[in-house]
C-alpha cells in the first residue's frame, strides 16, 4: 500500500516537473476554448464535421499567437454566455453583438466586425420596410433565433408593444424554413447569415431598410485575465491585415 502510494506520488511529481518543462498529458499548453453556435454562416458553420468560418479562423489565429491549444465548443446561442461566466469556456465568439445588457454579465473585446439586423420576407410580402413592422395596428408573426439581438429587439418593439408575436427558433435556418412554409411573416437576423439563407432558398428577399447596426466582439467572464491577452492578439491580427483577409475569404466584397 505504502509502496503503491509512493509510486503515485512519484508519478505525480514527474508529471508536475515535466509539465513545467514540456507538458504532461493534456495540460501541456493552456487551452483557449471558444464557445459558439455553429449555425451562423459565414461566421461559424459546419463543413463536414469541422466548424469553420470567420470567427473560428480568427480565434484559431489568436490561440496560435498566444501559444495556446485551441478548441471550439458548439452549443445553443443562449448557452454561450452561461458557458463563459461559469468557466466552461474561455471565451464566447459567435457573431455576438455587444449590448448593455450582456455587459452586465460579461466583458467584451474590441469589436472586429459590424453586423446589421435585417428583415427577410417572402418576395411580394406586404412588409416592405421596418416601419411596416412597427406601424400602429401592425400584427405580424416574426421569426428569430432565440436569445439573439433579433429576438431581444423584436420582443420589445413588436411583441411587448402589441404589434405582433415573436416565434423563437434554436437556429436561424429554422426560422427561415418557417418563413418559407408561411408559418412566420418575416425573419429578423444578421445580414451575412441572412444573405446565405436567402440564396439557399427560392422566393425570399432581404428588405433594404436596416433594423439595427451593431458591433461584434468576443465575450469573456468578467475580469478574466484572458480579455487583455486575447484583445492584444486580436489588435495585432487586425493591424497586420489577418482579420480582413479572413473576412474577405468568407465574404465577397460588394
Ligand atoms: N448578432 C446577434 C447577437 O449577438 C446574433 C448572433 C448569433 N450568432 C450565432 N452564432 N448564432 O445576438
Amino acid at each position: 500500500m505504502k509502496k503503491f502510494l509512493k509510486g503515485i506520488l512519484a508519478a505525480t511529481m514527474v508529471c508536475t516537473m515535466t509539465a513545467a518543462l514540456a507538458g504532461c498529458g493534456s495540460d501541456e499548453k493552456d487551452k483557449l476554448v471558444m464557445a459558439t453556435n455553429a449555425a451562423f454562416p459565414p461566421y461559424e458553420f459546419y463543413e463536414g464535421d469541422t466548424i469553420v468560418g470567420i470567427d473560428a479562423e480568427i480565434a484559431a489565429a489568436i490561440a496560435e499567437k498566444l501559444g495556446m491549444d485551441f478548441a471550439i465548443e458548439d452549443m445553443e446561442f443562449d448557452a454561450i454566455i452561461p458557458a463563459v461566466t461559469s468557466g466552461k469556456a474561455s471565451m464566447g465568439m459567435a457573431g455576438m453583438t455587444v449590448t448593455a445588457e450582456r455587459l452586465e454579465n460579461v466583458d467584451f473585446s474590441d469589436t472586429y466586425a459590424t453586423g446589421v439586423q435585417v428583415i427577410i420576407v417572402k418576395e411580394g410580402s406586404s412588409i416592405q420596410t421596418v416601419d411596416d413592422l412597427l406601424a400602429d395596428g401592425a400584427s405580424h408573426v416574426v421569426g428569430v433565433q432565440t436569445g439573439t439581438t433579433g429576438d431581444i429587439f423584436t420582443t420589445g418593439d413588436i411583441e411587448e408593444a402589441g404589434l405582433g408575436t415573436v416565434e423563437r427558433f434554436n437556429k436561424g435556418a429554422d426560422a427561415v424554413l418557417a418563413l418559407t412554409q408561411g408559418k412566420v411573416d418575416c425573419v429578423v437576423i444578421d445580414n451575412e447569415p441572412a444573405k446565405q439563407f436567402v440564396s439557399a432558398n427560392e422566393g425570399l428577399t432581404i428588405l433594404d431598410t436596416e433594423y439595427a447596426v451593431e458591433d461584434y466582439a468576443i465575450c469573456f467572464a468578467k475580469d478574466s485575465e484572458l480579455t487583455e491577452k486575447v484583445n492584444g492578439a486580436l489588435q495585432e491580427l487586425i493591424a497586420d491585415g489577418t482579420v480582413q483577409a479572413i473576412i474577405d475569404k468568407y465574404i465577397s466584397a460588394e
